[in-house]
């Protein structure tokens, strides 16, 4: 993947004392390209905070993004996740601090209550708002969420997109409770964090991979089961063996066209499937009449509120769990950073460190 470079507009050019390294995707053809640079320190505003970013992670959202068509004037600063300290607060901000370590949530004004349509256009580094892949963000005090004490910034920043879609997931629409069992499909940012919160709360996680030392890795992790999905492409049936013909309790459904017909099979009566991913394509057109005679339900899952973010670090903290990070890149090595997501290779999250 090619990196560009951008600059502060000409009348700028010099760098100036407060201008701060960000990453910018700009268009090329029909797609985006990594370009980093330099730009202005941002200011606050009253309500704001000016939060100096430590850590970012990627998420699968992030190489799909790349994917979309871009127009010149949408350059936007990639990614949603990461964690930082506070630097300065704007007036009427008395929650926050100089000093304190937060994170902002990836939908900025969904704080509390239901859902609104409204929030998507404003999710973190999409394809419509900036993101955090830059030295300084400013964002609404309300957005903000401060990182658990056990916690390092790198371990926070990997927190917002996928810690908080699988907790939602499980807890919040889930109801999860001790003894119940989880299935998560492949070995990626929310499927960790499936397994770990779900174990941290007393259920029985199987696990799929491609990859039979991923699932090793899984059962150090927890995992109660696992399937190698290569090997045994019809790890439904397995799932119900594993569960003595009664299915799942709540599966993490990430796979998309390739995956939903073996989790309606594998989910049991009084299930539920998160309907969360698109790993293998968009358009699932399964047969959902099993869920009828099953009594089971799909959840429709799109992250979180910046409350629901609050419940998942209270836990975190409760449990001590620390989030699983494959690999740690510097600012320089942002386009190997996407390499490696790309090649699915990872195990758990990929963090790069400001
Ligand atoms: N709705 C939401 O709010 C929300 C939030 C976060 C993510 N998502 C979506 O959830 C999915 C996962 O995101 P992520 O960031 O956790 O991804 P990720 O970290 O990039 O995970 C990639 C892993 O998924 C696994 N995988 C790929 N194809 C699979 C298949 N057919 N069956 C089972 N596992 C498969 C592979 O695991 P192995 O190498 O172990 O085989 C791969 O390494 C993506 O589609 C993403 O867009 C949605």
């Amino acid at each position: 993947m090619n990196a560009y470079t951008h600059r502060l507009p000409s009348s700028t050019s010099a760098q100036p004392a407060t201008a701060e390294r960000s990453y910018r995707l700009r268009r090329q053809d029909a797609s985006r390209i990594l370009s980093s640079g330099f730009e202005p320190s941002p200011r606050v505003s009253p309500g704001q905070v000016l939060v100096r970013v430590a850590a970012a992670s990627l998420n699968y959202r992030d190489l799909l993004t790349m994917q979309e068509p871009a127009s010149e004037s949408s350059a936007l600063v990639p990614l949603s996740d990461c964690a930082g300290i506070v630097e300065a607060v704007g007036a009427d901000v008395s929650q926050w601090k100089p000093s304190d370590r937060v994170s902002p949530n990836f939908f900025p004004e969904w704080t509390e209550g239901r859902f609104s349509a409204a929030y998507l256009g404003r999710a973190l580094g999409g394809g419509q708002t900036d993101g955090v892949l830059r030295g300084q963000l400013v964002i609404e005090a309300s957005a903000l969420v401060a990182v658990p004490e056990h916690l390092s910034l790198a371990e926070a920043a990997t927190l917002p997109c996928a810690g908080l879609t699988a907790w939602h997931a499980l807890f919040e629409r889930g109801r999860l409770k001790a003894g119940d069992t989880v299935l998560v499909q492949g070995t990626g940012g929310v499927a960790l964090f499936g397994l770990q919160l779900a174990s941290a709360a007393g259920a029985r996680v199987i696990v799929t991979s491609s990859s039979d030392d991923k699932l090793a890795r899984a059962r150090a992790l927890g995992a109660w089961q696992t399937i190698n999905y290569r090997r045994t492409p019809d790890w439904d049936r397995v799932a119900l063996d594993m569960t003595a013909g009664r299915g799942v309790d709540h599966i993490l459904e990430l796979g998309g066209p390739d995956t939903y017909e073996r989790s309606i099979n594998a989910v049991a009566p009084g299930g539920q499937i998160a309907q969360i991913g698109v790993l293998t394509g968009f358009g699932s057109q399964p047969n959902l009449l099993p869920l009828q005679f099953k009594n089971a339900s799909i959840n429709g899952i799109c992250v979180g509120s910046v409350e629901q973010f609050q419940r998942l670090n209270r836990f975190m903290s409760e449990k001590q769990l620390h989030p699983v990070i494959d690999q740690s890149f510097g600012f320089e090595q942002v386009p190997e950073a996407y390499e490696h997501l790309r090649s699915a290779a990872h195990f758990g999250k990929l963090v790069i460190e400001l």
